[in-house]
């Protein structure tokens, strides 16, 4: 993983010499540990350190229970430790002589951040949070490929589901078919709460599924994503269940086609806001102006929301390599909502699809 270490020091002040990367508990873990190390196939690693340097070479710290799963970090120097004092040790010694340490301040707690001051007091810490996002946003060819998996576990899931629906199926029971058809095809774990809408709950963009019977007539928003070695998918499919209203086949083309804006604005150089505006124009000169409610995409990779929104209050111009959503919806209160979201990875030409579910079913029993 020299070539990731190396990637993220161009990118960061020409004098840190060194970066810590500390993991807590549970959820409250640096990702770019997992970019530098590449461990992202078994283990926990929580409370385990990176200490990454400029040449490329990376000194692991973890606890002895995870020294098997940690042997499979490439290039990565590797000690163990069982007591706090030892793994405080690490830090101080692997540190020695750095004058200015990087560290990742959004995915470092605030105690390991204290700590951390209180063990090096002669060092300065620098946040290089922005060089670890850059590095991160453009995918080599190993991430890249464990999103296409994860994408296509997702698309395959997708085109699975008009035959899971009939009358009376809950909105909870349908998303937990959902998780199980997903980890079937091999996805680590769902890589957020799946979303599943009918009617009302369609038209709430962060919904949660509830004891709610399908009925006639009514949309079916799903929204999923899959971990494959902690990379994430994301995808959310939108059907009309029964014969739609006029209305609702309206709203479903109008977002279709405000997606395919959207996709046709992905290039290297095109700024986020200018991907946003090419669905959020479409749909402000339908019925259904002011409908659109959320940013059209974000970018993806080891977490869902894995670096900035395309967004227009966000200024960020992609490139090659880049992994971003595509998801314009209308939510209409009363009537419900559509969302149709794909996943794509930012080519010389353009994009690439990397989630492929059917479009063309869009009425469903
Ligand atoms: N698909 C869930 C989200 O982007 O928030």
């Amino acid at each position: 993983m020299r070539d990731r270490v190396k990637r993220i020091f161009e990118r960061a002040p020409a004098d840190v010499d060194l970066i810590l990367l500390q993991n807590s508990v549970a959820e409250h873990k640096d990702m770019s540990f997992f970019h530098a190390t590449d461990l992202v196939a078994g283990g926990g690693f929580e409370r385990s350190v990176a200490a990454l340097h400029r040449d490329g070479r990376i000194d692991l710290l973890v606890p002895a229970l995870e020294e098997t799963s940690a042997k499979r970090a490439p290039d990565a120097t590797l000690a163990t430790y069982q007591k706090t004092d030892e793994r405080k040790a690490w830090i101080q010694q692997v540190a020695r002589g750095a004058a200015k340490l990087g560290v990742n301040p959004p995915e470092t707690t605030a105690q390991d951040y204290l700590a951390l001051k209180d063990l090096l007091p002669q060092a300065q810490l620098v946040d290089v949070s922005q060089p670890l996002a850059d590095a991160r946003a453009v995918k080599d060819k190993v991430e890249l490929a464990r999103i296409r998996r994860a994408a296509r576990i997702v698309s395959e899931v997708s085109d699975a589901i008009p035959g899971m629906l009939r009358e009376g199926l809950k909105e909870f029971e349908l998303s937990a078919e959902i998780g199980y058809a997903m980890t079937k095809r091999g996805a680590t774990g769902p890589s957020f709460d799946t979303i599943v809408g009918f009617k009302e709950g369609s038209a709430e963009p962060h919904y949660a599924p509830k004891d709610v019977p399908l009925r006639k007539g009514e949309f079916v928003l799903c929204d999923f994503g899959a971990w494959f070695e902690r990379y994430a998918s994301d995808l959310t499919s939108t059907w009309m269940f029964g014969k739609p209203t006029k209305e609702m086949e309206d709203i479903w083309d109008t977002v279709k086609r405000a997606q395919d804006a959207a996709l046709a604005a992905i290039r290297p150089g095109a700024k986020g806001a200018d991907v946003h505006n090419a669905a959020a124009d479409l749909i402000d000169a339908s019925p259904w102006k002011g409908r659109f409610i959320h940013s059209v995409g974000h970018s993806l990779g080891l977490a869902v929301h894995d670096g900035p929104a395309l967004s227009p209050r966000v200024d960020w111009t992609l490139e090659e390599g880049m992994v971003v959503t595509v998801e314009p919806g209308i939510y209409v209160p009363g009537v419900g909502g559509v969302r149709i979201e794909d996943d794509v990875v930012v080519t010389r030409g353009g994009c690439e699809k990397l989630t492929t579910a059917r479009r063309d079913v869009r009425i469903v029993g």
